[in-house]
């Protein structure tokens, strides 16, 4: 799948944030039919949402995805049935407890593309992996059997304290996140790379703070992230700039790339005095393939 460097939660009972949300910078909106919405407004949420996702069809800039309520509610497959029809570019599986839900909610898209004639495996999933106390001891999980509909893995700590029965996510004396927290990131990265999904950031709730979202947004890119999540629409060109490659970084990837094709048959090679082999190239090869899609489809 092509790579979404930001995701902008939109509640979807707000038509208003819908049509904001559309002209804002986002590689994808998630229409939120879960937590943002109120239950007595859901009705209204999905109405706006099929709508919505009708009136926009052409998803080359900014794809259109859903979060549905978590599986064991039972608004979930209501949420599932009133938009599938719309053809959504994916769903966002909330509150998982192992890949099984992944695969069970694969099997309910299955079943639902046949009934409106869609290409049956062309709705995705994007998994927010860590919402439940359980998610962190089923990871194992996804490395067993698991629909290729997942193509994403984000993290989340505020539903994950609820469940921990946890007072506060942070540390109060640093405002670092606590142990759990990192252990599920951590988790979180290793089982997206494992399984070949797009591992991507979690959202800093403090919207007016770019200068906050701008060093997690770096500290996300270092580890191995590709990507964060929004809650407001002035968040996305910080993380559209952060996951960019920069003209430096795609200078140097050329030149790695470059200094192994004139050297074939050499498995370790010299640049500007630092040592490089396969996984240097490996790298590089992945930014220029990255920059390459990013100057093709989102500016
Ligand atoms: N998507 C689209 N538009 C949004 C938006 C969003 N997530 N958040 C704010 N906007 C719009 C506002 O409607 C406002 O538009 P207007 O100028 O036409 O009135 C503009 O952006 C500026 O908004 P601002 O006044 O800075 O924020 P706010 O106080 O209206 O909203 C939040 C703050 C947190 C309620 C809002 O950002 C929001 O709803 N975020 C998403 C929450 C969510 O989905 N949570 C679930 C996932 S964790
Ligand atoms: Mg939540």
């Amino acid at each position: 799948m092509r790579i979404v460097r930001s995701w902008l939660f939109v509640p979807a009972d707000s038509e208003r944030k819908l049509i904001k949300g559309r002209a804002n910078c986002a590689d994808a909106l998630i229409l939120d039919l879960e937590d943002a919405v109120a239950d007595d407004r859901q009705h209204i949420a999905r109405e706006l949402c099929a709508d919505f996702l009708k009136h926009n069809p052409d998803r080359s800039r900014q794809q259109l995805w859903i979060r549905i309520n978590p599986l064991d509610h039972h608004f979930s497959l209501s949420d599932l049935t009133s938009v599938l029809a719309s053809k959504p570019d994916g769903i966002v599986l909330p509150k998982v407890y192992s890949a099984k839900e992944i695969n069970r909610l694969a099997d309910y898209l299955s079943a639902l593309e046949t009934r409106e004639d869609i290409e049956t495996g062309s709705t995705r999933i994007l998994s927010i992996a860590t919402e439940t106390a359980a998610s962190l001891l089923t990871f194992h999980s996804y490395l067993e059997d698991l629909s290729d509909r997942l193509v994403a893995m984000t993290w989340g700590g505020e539903d994950l304290a609820a469940s921990l029965g946890a007072h506060s996510n942070k540390n109060p004396d640093t405002g670092d996140y606590d142990y759990p927290y990192m252990h599920a990131r951590t988790m979180c990265l290793a089982t997206a790379r494992a399984v070949n999904a797009q591992p991507v950031g979690s959202v800093v709730v403090n919207f007016r703070n770019l200068d906050e979202l701008e060093k997690e947004c770096t500290s996300d890119l270092r580890s191995g992230w590709l990507g964060k999540m929004a809650i407001h629409p002035d968040q996305c060109e910080t993380i559209n700039s952060t996951f960019t490659p920069s003209v430096e970084d795609i200078e140097h990837a050329r030149k790695v790339v470059a200094i192994f094709e004139q050297n074939p048959g050499l498995g370790t090679v010299g640049l500007d005095g630092v040592m490089l082999d396969m996984p240097h190239l490996k790298q590089a090869r992945n930014l220029l393939e990255l920059a390459e899609q990013i100057s093709r489809f989102n500016k």
